[in-house]
């Protein structure tokens, strides 16, 4: 395969930036350029260099004026709520039981399912996302559909089949050993097939009874190679209610201790209302609390405090929470951090927010060897971000003054619109996204909308 020289202004980031003016944290080259040999980034640096290094025989990509970034990651959404976006005026567990568990259970039919983690998949791309993690419905056939899409398009992706087996429709619910059974199998098919990987997925304490979050001690024991993935203290009600299905438990996170659940692999969305003592508990397991921002604000969840994590030193990340999530923009998404960290008092400065996009979700998932910065033999999952992709970010443009000032327009005004381009594996996927998204409704994807 021809080797492929991205040019553009390329950013990539070796550390957590300490503040705006850390510029030792990342790199930063004006006239830069990557080279991808084979999905793989090859050389990175001045542009001068890398062509002078490639020779004259490689194909060009000039994305100049725009910059070149790691692709972005998101480490918590929901594929089969890509339908129920916008779903109005509940908060969690109401919102669940009146919109979710209706979705979700569309997903028992695979063509279905085919249909909607094609979307999705081409969603994420446009939105300049290369990796995420998503839960699947309890339908195994879902899990084949995801990994399926991902695959098809050759992008890294985690996921698994949520289990539940009680408080939600008959529809949705297995059992603790149908739970095992299909988790196991689906791990056989998929975990480390090309670039896949499987998330344990006990939904949350509310819908596993004790004999399903046994299982789920025996699936993360057989299986450490897996993630895990669950919610954990997002809402009130939803504390109240998880903690009284769980009575000898010391608090919410106990519940998950107790089943050995807690390692570092395991994410745990929300995470809202924890103790100092759940934290500590966090810090110690290493397991990673993710601030779903658009999420919280719309199901009026609450606000994460992001400075407790860091001063109890538990692991943070970011993430869309698509359905609650209310957009798959990894740059909207920290648009809306800014602003809840801003509500409490908490400064999140530029660099830190495409520092958690990229190389801080990415060490979330210890896979920063791989994906999440520019660095040579990372796999080739590039971003391409245009900061005057509208008239009014141009005007605005016009009188910004430094690096720090245009990261923080991209991401306060910037969507969908500000992602020029989408390479996975060293390959152009926005507009092929796009594209294969119009062919899919004129040959009929439509007619699955309403099953
Ligand atoms: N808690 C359990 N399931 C869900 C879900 O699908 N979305 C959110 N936001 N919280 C949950
Ligand atoms: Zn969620």
């Amino acid at each position: 395969m021809t080797d492929l020289l991205i040019r553009g202004r390329v950013l990539t980031f070796v550390e957590a930036p300490k503040g705006i003016d850390d510029h030792a944290s990342y790199r930063y080259f004006e006239d830069g350029a990557v080279l991808v040999r084979n999905g793989k980034i090859a050389d990175i640096g001045e542009h001068s260099d890398v062509a002078r290094r490639a020779g004259p025989a490689v194909k060009v990509a000039d994305h100049r004026p725009n910059l070149v970034l790691p692709g972005l990651i998101d480490t918590h959404l929901h594929f089969p709520q890509t339908q129920a976006i916008a779903s109005y005026g509940a908060q969690l567990l109401e919102w669940l039981n009146t919109y979710i568990f209706v979705e979700e259970q569309k997903f028992r039919q695979p063509e279905h399912a085919q249909f909607i983690a094609g979307r999705f998949m081409d969603e994420l791309l446009s939105n300049g996302t290369t990796t995420a993690v998503a839960y699947c419905s309890v339908h195994p056939e879902s899990v084949d559909a995801y990994f399926g899409a991902a695959e098809s398009r050759g992008m890294l992706m985690i996921g698994g089949k949520v289990m539940m087996d009680r408080n939600a429709p008959d529809a949705l619910r297995d059992t603790p050993q149908l739970g095992y059974d299909e988790t196991k199998q689906l791990i056989g098919k998929w975990h480390g097939r090309g670039r896949a990987h499987y998330a344990i997925s006990p939904r949350f304490a509310i819908t596993s009874t004790p004999e399903q979050m046994e299982m789920s001690r025996a699936l993360v024991a057989e299986h450490p190679e897996c993630y895990v993935q669950t919610h954990l203290s997002e809402n009130k009600d939803e504390i109240a209610f998880a903690t009284s299905l769980y009575p000898e438990a010391k608090d919410y996170t106990d519940i998950y201790a107790r089943y050995d659940l807690l390692t570092r692999k395991t994410l745990l969305g929300h995470c809202i209302y924890l103790s100092d003592r759940e934290i500590s508990v966090l810090a110690e397991a290493g397991a990673v609390g993710t601030f779903c921002p658009t999420s919280n604000l719309f199901l009026g969840s609450g606000l994460f405090d992001r400075d407790r994590f860091d001063k109890l030193g538990a692991r943070w990340s970011v993430a869309t929470d698509v359905g609650a999530g209310t957009s798959f923009s990894m740059l909207e998404t920290m648009d809306e951090a800014y602003k809840v960290l801003h509500l409490q008092g908490q400064r999140l400065s530029p660099f830190n927010s495409f520092y958690m996009m990229t190389l801080g979700n990415a060490r979330a998932l210890d896979l920063d060897d791989r994906i999440g910065s520019l660095h040579i033999g990372a796999d080739a999952d590039i971003v391409v971000l245009d900061s005057r992709a509208k008239p009014s970010m141009e005007l605005r443009m016009r009188v910004a003054k430094t690096l720090a000032e245009e990261l923080f327009i991209l991401q306060t005004m910037g969507d969908d619109r500000s992602v020029a381009e989408t390479y996975v594996a060293g390959k152009p996927m926005k507009h092929r996204a796009s594209n294969q998204a119009a062919e899919t409704e004129a040959t009929g994807g439509r007619k699955f909308e309403t099953v």
